[in-house]
């Protein structure tokens, strides 16, 4: 394979499925609406071109499989998610997907000791329902009755989605994961500045941080702008303002902690009458579990105290929790092996952001390889690549899938030994 010509067209099948979206003008892609469905059709046309077999699941993730030498063979899943973010960049989740298909079409029809699937995951950013990983966590079993009775806000649940779709959520009664699965790897952009800064290429990523996301809702009275003394008031938007400088200066304390307020919704929302109701979105990521939760603590803490000060009142609702998690020392090995034999030096990194790899290793050993962030941007449409990065990911892959090989066959020794 030319990494140089596989990797430009990755690059450009990137940026021709950023244009298949819900809003136009800008990229937004989410859980199994029409855009995801056009995506798809697309994804698995250039599948079924690699001599892939591509089905989608129960939970509308696409599986593209490319068979090994013998039916049934041990299994390499390589992928990450289709879904994007409002006003989304065009490789956040999708180059990982694309390079997965790249590297079977490099195989050029030749099979191997085992199979490889590229997953495209559905849902894993969390737009619709503020709930990330729908797709993942459908392959390892975790999709519970109370997750698929989650509404979005037109008030269509998970389960209602799916069946819209055309699909089936009995399916998910069972994890989706292919019993043959050995490995997951995946590839994605590293969204944040560390690479550029190093002068690097590649990273591998040795651990994920956990995640807290949630909303606060301050309620407190509505009332007239014009008529309302200051001293008589209970506006949710002040208190709701003076929370959020309070979030950046307690995660300002924190060493390696993140908190994010990216979304406020404000009751009833017009410029003459005093805000009665402000419920602001919390994201608080660390490293560390303990720290995590203690920092969620003191958070929820101070949004109550301010309440009570404002004469208002604060109820905090976590949507979701996800654990710190580590990446299988064995494939991170392989992974950062591989990346040597480029010529490359790849960093070894903690990611901020989350991946279908923190949900994937639950049941499956999983590595991430990481590629240079240029302007560390990301969740935004000026996040890019570097050509020369995606070859470099391409040779990386390539040789990831020879010591892959390798290791299986030494496997497979020590079990008949
Ligand atoms: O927000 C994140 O952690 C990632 O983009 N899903
Ligand atoms: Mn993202
Ligand atoms: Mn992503």
């Amino acid at each position: 394979m030319n990494s140089q010509v596989a990797a430009a067209k990755a690059i450009k099948r990137c940026r021709e499925l950023a244009g298949i979206t819900e809003t136009p003008g800008q990229t937004l892609r989410t859980f199994l609406s029409p855009a995801m469905r056009e995506c798809m059709q697309v994804v698995g046309s250039w599948m079924a071109a690699a001599g892939m077999s591509a089905v989608i699941d129960a939970a509308g993730n696409l599986r593209g499989l490319y068979p090994g030498t013998q039916a049934h063979a041990p299994r390499l899943l390589i992928g990450s998610h289709l879904d994007t973010v409002p006003n989304a960049g065009a490789f956040d989740g999708v180059l990982g997907v694309m390079l997965g298909l790249a590297l079977v079409e490099s195989l050029e029809g030749r099979a191997l000791p085992f199979a490889i699937e590229v997953v495209a995951f559905s849902e894993e950013e969390g737009v619709r329902y503020r709930i990330p990983f729908l797709g993942s966590r459908a392959l390892v079993g975790t999709v519970d009755r109370e997750l698929l009775c989650a509404q979005d806000e037109r008030g269509v649940s998970v389960r209602e989605a799916i069946e819209a779709f055309g699909l089936n959520p009995a399916g998910l009664s069972s994890p989706l994961l292919d019993a043959n699965a050995r490995g997951y790897l995946e590839f994605h952009i590293e969204q944040g500045p560390v690479l550029e800064s190093e002068g690097l290429s590649l990273g591998v990523v040795d651990r994920i941080a956990g995640q807290t996301r949630g909303d606060i809702t301050f309620s407190g009275s509505s009332n007239h702008a014009g008529t309302t003394p200051m001293h008589l008031r209970k506006d949710a938007m002040v208190a709701a303002a003076q929370w959020i400088c309070e979030v950046e200066r307690i995660a300002l304390s924190i060493q390696d902690l993140v908190a994010t307020v990216g979304r406020l919704t404000v009751h009833p929302g017009a410029g003459n009458v005093i805000a009665g109701g402000a419920q602001a979105s919390l994201d608080v990521r660390h490293p560390e579990d303990a720290i995590r939760r203690m920092a969620v603590e003191e958070l929820v803490g101070r949004a109550n105290s301010i309440a009570v000060s404002r004469g208002l009142q604060a109820k905090w609702h976590m949507h979701t929790e996800t654990s710190a998690v580590r990446m299988n020392t064995r494939l991170s090995h392989l992974a950062f092996e591989a990346v040597c034999k480029t010529g490359s030096r790849p960093l070894r990194m903690t990611s901020g952001a989350g991946h279908d790899a923190m949900i994937l290793a639950e049941r499956l050993p999983s590595a991430m390889i990481f590629l240079r962030s240029p302007g560390g941007i990301s969740h935004h449409p000026e996040e890019t690549v570097h050509a020369e990065d995606v070859a470099n990911a391409l040779e990386a892959g390539m040789r990831f899938l020879d010591e892959f090989e390798k290791d299986l066959a030494g496997t497979e020794e020590d079990m008949h030994a």
